[in-house]
């Protein structure tokens, strides 16, 4: 796909330069070579050097972190939830029926450089369309970078509802193209595809602590994302990749997990969800809860807590990923609610589909993370000092 896109551009430009030149240059080859040299600079500059940004991100309620981006010509802003685990842009289109919901919806009508592509189902059954049109990643009146003819869905139901509050008003698939379903690139891909980004990556650099004592249902400042690059403001430099063992989202191989006296060398398949807990199989959970003094306080929301005493001391949890063990800290592990503190783990139950664990908010707090689509592999890096929480 790139190699197609650079030999198509090339020859346009080729053609270009010699409907140009003889008539300017009348065949003056050393001219010809420079002027050509010109214009293949200029035409890079202009429409496509590749480039990173980035955007801020906050923190919604302790629990979801979200970025804007802006759709159409002129742009339209949303609010939407960072998602490393699925592939699709998706915004409430203007036709969608949540009374009472604080939503921006999209209008197609406005948009001059809009296309309709079809129409489509979500996971319910229920129809949506899909779009095409400018997407540009940062807000209005920030940086922001183009991409030209990215698709998204526009959603029309209510199966996505659960998604939309305090303004938040879509989802930003961040995951590979093998998981969109609007049979085109996601937006980050798309920008790889045509050669906006200085690298086929982006980094998360995450902080930003739920704390329920002081009144939630607020934004916080969440940290960064940086597309197109890494992040040397915020974090040091990469302790280790690992290759990914399935590239769909972002999946790769734990290869042991130990916390005080309990230690564990099994294998498990992995990947990050900024959005949740440390979540796994109920004994490996339930270990680590014995083994910090934690007791089950029940299931909320689908949500399984484990409350510990604020005092008690708390040894790091161990990862090994390849080679390389990655500690989490007591204040990346434990969270404040009302007064009483709850260890930031929870049974995964997905009925044997699919990964058996996910490094939810305690791993994506603590380590900067590199999301490589080009390489096909995940990096860590540590955040800078003083920084992080
Ligand atoms: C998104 O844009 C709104 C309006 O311009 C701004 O108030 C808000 O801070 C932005 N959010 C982020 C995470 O940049
Ligand atoms: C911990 O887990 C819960 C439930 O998945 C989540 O809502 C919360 O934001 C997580 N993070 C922190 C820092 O408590
Ligand atoms: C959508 O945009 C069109 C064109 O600007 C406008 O005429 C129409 O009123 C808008 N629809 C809504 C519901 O705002
Ligand atoms: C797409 O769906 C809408 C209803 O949501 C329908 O009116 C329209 O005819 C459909 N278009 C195509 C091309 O199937
Ligand atoms: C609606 O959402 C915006 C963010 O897009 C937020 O700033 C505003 O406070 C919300 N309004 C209400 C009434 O919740
Ligand atoms: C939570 O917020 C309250 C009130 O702002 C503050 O006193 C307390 O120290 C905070 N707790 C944590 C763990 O950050
Ligand atoms: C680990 O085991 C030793 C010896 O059995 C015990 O003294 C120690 O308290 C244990 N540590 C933890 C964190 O449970």
């Amino acid at each position: 796909m790139k190699l197609f896109l650079v030999v198509l551009f090339a020859s346009v430009l080729l053609a270009e330069c010699y409907r140009i030149l003889p008539k300017r240059l009348g065949g003056n080859r050393e001219k010809l070579a420079k002027l050509k040299h010109f214009i293949h600079s200029q035409k890079f500059q202009q429409s496509s050097k590749p480039q990173s940004l980035q955007s801020n991100v906050d923190i919604y309620g302790g629990g979801f972190y979200i970025t804007n981006i802006t759709i159409g010509t002129p742009p339209q802003q949303f609010l939407v939830l960072l998602d490393t685990t699925s592939s699709d842009l998706l915004i409430p289109d203007i036709t969608i029926d949540l009374p009472g919901y604080n939503l921006t919806k999209f209008n197609s009508s406005a948009s001059s450089t809009y296309q309709f592509i079809g129409n489509t189902t979500d996971y319910a059954g229920n129809g949506m369309l899909i779009g095409q049109d400018v997407v540009k990643l940062g807000g209005i009146g920030a940086q922001q970078i183009t991409i030209p003819k990215t698709r998204f869905l526009q959603d029309s139901t209510v199966d996505f509802k659960d998604f939309y509050f305090g303004g938040i008003s879509g989802i930003l698939g961040l995951a590979f193209e093998s998981l969109a379903t609007t049979g085109g690139a996601p937006p980050l891909v798309n920008a790889i595809n045509q050669g906006l980004l200085s690298q086929p990556i982006f980094t998360t650099y995450l902080i930003g602590k739920k704390n329920q004592t002081s009144s939630s249902s607020d934004f916080y400042p969440g940290g960064k994302i940086t597309y197109g690059g890494l992040d040397p403001q915020n974090c040091g430099d990469v302790i280790a990749y690992q290759t990914l063992s399935s590239a769909s989202y972002f999946q790769f191989t734990l290869s042991g997990i130990s916390i005080g006296n309990y230690s564990n060398t099994k294998s498990y398949q992995t990947y990050i969800d900024v959005d949740f807990a440390i979540q796994g199989p109920s004994n490996l959970i339930n270990a680590i809860a014995n083994e910090l003094g934690a007791k089950y306080t029940g299931s909320v929301s689908g949500g399984y807590y484990y409350s510990i005493d604020c005092n008690a001391k708390v040894p790091p949890l161990k990862l090994k990923i390849g080679s390389t063990t990655f500690s989490i800290d007591a204040k990346y592990l434990i969270t404040a609610v009302n007064g009483y503190c709850v260890v930031n783990i929870s049974i995964l139950d997905n009925g044997g589909f699919g990964p058996s664990m996910i490094l939810g908010q305690p791993f994506a707090q603590q380590y900067c993370t590199v999301f490589d689509l080009g390489n096909k592999r995940i990096g860590f890096a540590p955040m800078k000092n003083g920084q992080g929480i």
